[in-house]
């Protein structure tokens, strides 16, 4: 199967995995359920669902999938999570996501706030159950993992971050620190979970974490360029928002072409992080993804 077929294969079974989840868990709150689905289920690259599974086959070829998947989802959801609250009136107030209205315009902000929530509760339920992995000392590396990467460390200091670079002119240290930690941090923790779920050993873990930390940063460069340079009705989102903030970014800081070369450089590092995994291909083909795509 070319790489490409196996993304979009791979997007398709994550984006199954999340629809069994969240239809089978019947609730009351059906206008919260509805919103979780709303946020999880209109489309998106997948790019950490793939993450997931890469790395899970990469680590044991002949393993189940099912669990992979269910981590894959879990993924998938924190990362919903995050975009509904990133485009909430308080922080980006952005109209569209995926090509539709944002969550808390196709529903209300209060409802927003909680599918939010929801969705990033219920992927750490996902990583806790016995159907992700029959052994709890798995599940409690997993959920840690996702913590990590989700809290004051990760996506949400990140965001912190992010949200004050629009008022203080950060250097690149800085810079580079506010994108691992609010996009790097997450696309990490899905190679590294990945290879949890697996049972990778030590030194692939290892390595996973490297690869993923560099192409982490170098795909939030690439979201930076494509707000610079991108059309919304590619991107799905609106286009110039950070120019339009003064927020400071790779391409703020040290122009499009040069922030253009940093991602480049940052996923030749990847990529040579894997050279001793011959079937490393896939995996190599997301990085390049990266920041090749166009939405
Ligand atoms: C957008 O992420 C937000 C960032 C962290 C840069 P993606 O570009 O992966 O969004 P989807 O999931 O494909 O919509
Ligand atoms: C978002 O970064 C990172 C998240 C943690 C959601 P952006 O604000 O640049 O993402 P987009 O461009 O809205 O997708
Ligand atoms: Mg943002
Ligand atoms: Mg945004
Ligand atoms: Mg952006």
């Amino acid at each position: 199967m070319e790489f490409s077929d196996q993304l979009t294969c791979d997007a398709g079974a994550a984006a199954a995995a999340i629809d069994d989840i969240l239809r089978v868990d019947q609730s009351p709150a059906q206008r919260l359920r509805d919103a979780m689905i709303y946020a999880t289920m209109s489309g998106g690259k997948r790019l950490r669902a793939a993450l997931v599974l890469g790395a899970a086959r990469l680590s044991d070829d002949a393993g189940d999938p099912s669990g992979a998947l269910r981590v894959a989802a879990a993924l998938e959801m924190l990362h919903a999570y995050s975009l509904v609250h990133d485009d909430r009136p308080a922080m980006d107030d952005a109209a569209t996501r995926r090509s539709k209205p944002s969550c808390h315009l196709a529903f209300d902000e209060a409802t927003a706030i909680l599918a939010g929530d929801a969705l990033q509760t219920m992927a750490f339920d996902i990583l806790a159950d016995g159907r992700t992995h029959s052994d709890p000392a798995v599940q409690i590396r997993l959920v840690a993992a996702l913590a990590g990467a989700s809290g004051l460390a990760g996506m949400a200091g990140g965001q912190m971050l992010d949200l004050q670079a629009e008022t203080r002119q950060l250097d690149l240290t800085e810079v580079t620190e506010m994108q691992s930690m609010k996009t790097g941090a997450l696309i990490q923790c899905a190679a590294i979970c990945g290879g949890i779920v697996g049972g990778a050993d030590a030194r692939l873990l290892d390595a996973l974490g490297t690869f993923s930390r560099d192409l982490g940063l170098a795909f939030q460069i690439a979201d930076d360029l494509l707000d610079y340079d991108g059309d919304a009705a590619t991107l799905g989102k609106p286009a110039g928002q950070d120019a339009e903030r003064g927020k400071g970014s790779f391409v703020s800081l040290m122009g499009a072409d040069q922030a253009r070369t940093t991602a480049h450089r940052l996923i030749d590092d990847a990529l040579a992080v894997l050279t001793p995994w011959p079937q490393a291909g896939y995996l190599e083909y997301l990085a390049t993804f990266a920041i090749a795509r166009n939405s």
